[in-house]
């Protein structure tokens, strides 16, 4: 395993396993193999819902705590100082632990001052060994870094060939704020894993498209959470450290991008009201309701 040390010292496995859009039911069992593969790394979120299973995971899995670095990320309807507190209580509690080695802001939207004050006093208490955000393009992240008390030490963001976020890294490499690739295959929009030009790469190291890929992210310092519910292709997305790809296929593969994201842009107006709107309709769902009541 490669690790990167964040701006606070703290260390930080550089390939970690995402859990998004697994659900509740697959997500222990996921984890479970996850953590018998070798990843010892698991990124999960309050929006996720399934921290719960991701907790369960871990406490059987017999890993000592100490031996696996947690992430989970607030979630935009938490923000705000207290509702960002107990948010985090309610996700240690969750994944059954009594810290969480990152806790990030998962959006730029609404009250992130309030959120991060929060996640600033956690972080000083010593629930939360590091803090950081997600999906802050570079204004949004300058301005917090510029202003808060505490500069985030990760900034957690939509990366792979197609959209590389070469500028963005710069960014963040002048804050000292270190980079993490979500969809780092870009959940394989664009024909990723059937990319004729990584595959040419690939088969001169007799690896995949999916292993060139990470490989790639990883020798650009980048930490990367590939997901995947399939046991084999856990496998194939942890084997990547017995290879190194040269600088001219480094260059190659840099010549891919496309420069836009293969998702949505977070300062797409449209995408803004879209984010609003599901948060008021999860306020509104009864079962949510229901669950926060008990915080
Ligand atoms: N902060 C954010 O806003 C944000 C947003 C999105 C994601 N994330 C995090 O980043 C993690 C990864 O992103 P992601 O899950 O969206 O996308 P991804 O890791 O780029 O791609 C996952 C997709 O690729 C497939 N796959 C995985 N390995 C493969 C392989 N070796 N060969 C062929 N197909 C393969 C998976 O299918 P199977 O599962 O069927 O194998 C799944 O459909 C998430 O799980 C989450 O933790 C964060």
């Amino acid at each position: 395993m490669y690790y990167v040390i964040l701006s606070n010292g703290v260390r930080m496995p550089q390939l970690g396993y995402g859990v998004y859009q697994i659900s509740k039911d697959e997500c222990e069992h996921c984890v479970l193999n996850a953590l018998n593969v070798g990843y010892r790394h698991i990124d999960t979120a309050q929006s996720y819902f399934n921290e719960e299973e991701v907790g369960n995971a871990i406490a059987k899995s017999g890993i000592p705590r100490e031996e696996i670095f947690l992430t989970s990320k607030v979630w935009i309807e938490h923000y705000g100082y207290e509702e960002t507190k107990k948010s985090v209580y309610e996700s240690l509690r969750k994944l059954k632990t009594d810290y969480i080695d990152l806790m990030l802001l998962h959006q730029p939207f609404s009250d992130y001052y309030g959120a991060w004050r929060a996640l600033e006093e956690l972080y000083k208490d010593g629930k939360l060994k590091a803090i950081g955000i997600s999906n802050f393009y570079p204004d949004r992240m300058v301005d917090l870094c510029s202003f808060a008390k505490i500069k985030p030490m990760v900034n957690q963001v939509e990366a792979h060939p197609h959209n590389q976020q070469t500028e963005a890294q710069k960014w963040m490499k002048k804050y000292d704020v270190h980079m993490e690739a979500w969809a780092p295959f870009g959940e394989g929009r664009g024909g990723l894993f059937t990319n004729e030009t990584i595959a040419a790469i690939g088969k001169k190291y007799n690896k995949t498209v999916a292993q060139v890929i990470l490989r790639w992210e990883l020798q650009r310092g980048i930490v990367v959470i590939p997901k995947s519910v399939h046991i084999e292709r856990m496998q194939e997305n942890f084997d990547v450290f017995d290879f190194e790809l040269s600088d001219d296929d480094m260059s190659v593969i840099a010549s891919l991008d496309k420069k836009q994201s293969s998702f949505f842009s977070h300062t797409d107006p449209n995408m803004v009201e879209w984010f609003v709107k599901m948060v008021e309709e999860r306020k509104n769902n009864k079962d949510h309701k229901k669950e926060k009541k008990n915080w």
